[in-house]
């Protein structure tokens, strides 16, 4: 009796959970609508099957209980029932397969006119690049990364010079217009995913992966990696900002060329202390270190900046240093060799000069 019961609840409570609870309500973003649609195909079809097959034990387990003097009749084969059974799951499963299959094909064909949007990953942080004056995006190759050039453009190629380059986690996508992205990732297997716009994708070390959607709501929305992809991976965040076509052109026009990003920084007026500590702020977003130091004193991959200028460290061979400038540059060119006690070894070496040290330490001096 208490099976029957058992069952029952699980039955009342999972339909009750789903008109009740909110876990349904992510308001969409895109024009993926018939992504949704899907989902409640699929949600419409599990859920029939999920009450009959539960109701139908129910039902047995009443019908068929054991009763004194009662004896089960054998019965081997019953092919009627078995081409009933066949015809209904079939019809099931290709209810459930076919629309997606459709949608699918529609979310990697993107429409002519669609503006392109480079997603490049690299544990543990997001970078873009839109094609700007070059019409096209020129070549790239993983032989060109380096600290100057993390999205390996080939500098020698005069339409990716032209490209304009996003090294932050922040990308703004104009209202209503059509985005094909083409996603490549740097080291490891990624997945660009924007909940709101339906949108994600693997990225697969090696290849580009491609799919479109179009903003339809201004606002910020979270971009998130949804591949485990090492210690890091839930730190891999981005914003997706959406904005009327106006603010979205002076956005991009404020951004640089890939030819500028190569030009040497040197012209740069001697920096007072305000300018360095947004100069490090930069720094730290385009070179990936707030990947993994938080600012907010919350726990990440490495120790949080918040605090941590002046601070006395534990290493783990259990020496203690004070973290003064010069120890934190130190860290920087050379982060493995003594490491924070309860971290582990994995800062990769960065391609940091003089004057971006300054202006990293700064930053870091102003974080508490
Ligand atoms: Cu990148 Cu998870």
């Amino acid at each position: 009796m208490w099976m029957i019961l058992a069952l029952l609840a699980i039955v009342c409570g999972s339909l009750a959970f789903h008109v009740l609870s909110p876990w349904w309500t992510t308001s969409l973003a895109s024009n993926w609508r018939q992504m949704d649609e899907t989902l409640t195909i699929t949600l419409v079809i599990t859920g029939i099957f999920f009450v009959v097959i539960n109701l139908f034990v129910v039902y047995c387990l009443l019908r068929f209980r054991h009763r004194a003097g009662h004896q089960a009749a054998y019965q081997p084969e019953n092919k009627r029932l078995e081409r009933w059974l066949i015809a209904v799951t079939s019809l099931g499963i290709a209810a459930l397969l076919t629309p997606g299959l459709a949608v699918y094909a529609s979310y990697l064909r993107p429409p002519p006119d669609a503006m392109v949007l480079e997603v490049v990953g690299q544990q543990w942080q997001w970078r873009f690049r839109f094609v700007g004056a070059a019409k096209k995006l020129g070549a790239s190759d993983v032989r060109f990364v380096s600290g100057t050039n993390p999205l390996g453009l080939d500098p020698g190629d005069p339409a990716a010079l032209a490209n304009i380059v996003i090294t932050g986690n922040e990308v703004h996508l104009p209202l209503n217009r059509p985005v094909k992205v083409l996603a490549r990732s740097n080291d490891v297997l990624h997945d660009f995913f924007v909940p709101p716009m339906r949108a994600r994708m693997n990225i697969v070390p090696g290849q580009v992966s491609s799919f479109w959607f179009t903003p339809t709501v201004a606002g910020r929305y979270e971009a998130m990696c949804a591949q485990l992809c090492g210690i890091g991976h839930p730190r891999m965040h981005g914003t997706v900002v959406v904005e009327d076509e106006a603010a979205f052109k002076a956005w991009l026009a404020a951004q640089p060329t890939f030819a500028a990003t190569l030009a040497p920084a040197a012209a740069a007026v001697p920096a007072v202390a305000g300018d360095l500590v947004a100069q490090g702020r930069a720094l730290a977003q385009s070179k990936g270190c707030a990947g993994c130091h938080s600012v907010d004193g919350s726990a990440g991959v490495g120790p949080t900046w918040m605090g941590l200028f002046g601070k006395t460290e534990t290493f783990s061979d259990g020496s203690k240093v004070v973290m003064n400038p010069a120890e934190l540059k130190r860290q920087i060119l050379d982060p493995t060799s003594r490491v924070v006690k309860g971290f582990q070894p994995i800062m990769p070496k960065l391609d940091v000069k003089d004057d971006e040290l300054d202006a990293l330490v700064a930053y870091i001096q102003s974080v508490h």
